[in-house]
């Protein structure tokens, strides 16, 4: 009979789900990866892939029984609260899991971005749930620039946002996914914290620009855009209009030089600095050419 691993990753098949899932199998931590779907499953030693959905309740049990630790990360949609607080439920149910959830830098139950709102609403729960929880708030992803930001500088040489000089300290998700990793492996130091994730520089995309620019060798501009105008560029991209109102507030916020501020926390539980901006252009060199 094999045992069911004592460690369940949602959102396994993703961006930061797969360098975890890599982390953990290298560090021989078995865990179980939850995916809706078996064709997106990556074989790797230690991993054990399995089909459950967070909007379906009963699929959710055979993957919270057993387990100790849940690393809790769904994509934003208007059913994000209602699927993850699914999983709050049924791990209630069990008792033993140390939630780790996946939020945002923004997160407040009360704010007006529907994605902010969304993750402040499941913390809220998880924190009065009476089970242990780890809360990581991450700022924006620069794996983010890797679609409609590249699209633009391979085509046009341009950056199009409305952040103005306003600057973010971006963070490499696979940071995200080795601090996921580590405190996976060892969740009971880290009951009741919440560490915002940051890296370890605050750039404005005028810099951003200038990086590109160096490893290009051809000028790429800064366009910077108001409000409106980025509203219109990303709906005729097809953008949903929650995922847009969430963009534009983040964007105004860092407009207003409110989004600057750096976290030690990568540095600080992963013992090294935060990845950094220059070095991520220059590994994805060829999604920008
Ligand atoms: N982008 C940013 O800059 C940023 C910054 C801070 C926070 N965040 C947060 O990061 C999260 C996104 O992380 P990511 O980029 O790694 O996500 P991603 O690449 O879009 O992957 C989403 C994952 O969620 C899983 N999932 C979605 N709905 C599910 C369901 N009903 N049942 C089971 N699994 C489900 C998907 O699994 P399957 O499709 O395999 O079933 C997939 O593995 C969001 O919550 C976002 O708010 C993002």
């Amino acid at each position: 009979m094999t045992t069911t691993p004592s460690l369940t990753v949602f959102g396994a098949s993703g961006r930061i789900g797969q360098p975890l899932l890599h982390y953990l199998s290298a560090a021989g931590i078995p865990t179980l990866a939850v995916t809706r779907d078996l064709a997106r499953a990556t074989p790797l030693p230690a991993v054990q892939w399995v089909q459950a959905d967070m909007a379906d309740p009963a699929s959710l049990a055979p993957v919270l029984r057993e387990s100790g630790a849940v690393f809790l990360l769904s994509n934003y949609s208007p059913s994000l609260v209602t699927e993850q607080l699914n999983v709050l439920k049924v791990a209630q149910r069990y008792g033993q899991a140390h939630i780790v959830k996946l939020s945002s830098g923004a997160a407040d139950s009360a704010a007006t971005a529907p994605v902010a709102r969304a993750h402040g609403q499941v913390e809220a729960v998880l924190r009065a749930s009476g089970l242990a929880w780890t809360l990581l708030r991450p700022e924006g992803f620069m794996q983010n620039w890797l679609t409609g930001l590249a699209r633009a500088v391979q085509h046009e040489r341009r950056i199009y946002e409305a952040t103005g000089e306003g600057r973010r300290p971006y963070l490499d998700a696979r940071d995200v996914a080795e601090v996921a990793c580590t405190i996976l492996a060892n969740p009971a130091p880290h009951a009741k914290q919440t560490y915002t994730l940051t890296g370890d520089e605050a750039l404005s995309y005028g810099q951003v620009a200038t990086l590109i620019s160096h490893v290009l060798g051809e000028p790429v501009t800064f366009v910077s855009q108001t409000s409106a105008e980025a509203r219109q560029r990303l709906a005729g991209f097809g953008v949903p209009v929650s995922v847009i109102d969430t963009l534009l507030d983040y964007a105004e916020c860092q407009r207003s030089g409110l989004a600057a501020r750096v976290s030690p926390a990568v540095a600080t539980l992963l013992n090294r600095p935060a990845r950094t901006v220059a070095a991520f252009i220059q590994e994805h060199r060829h999604h920008f050419a």
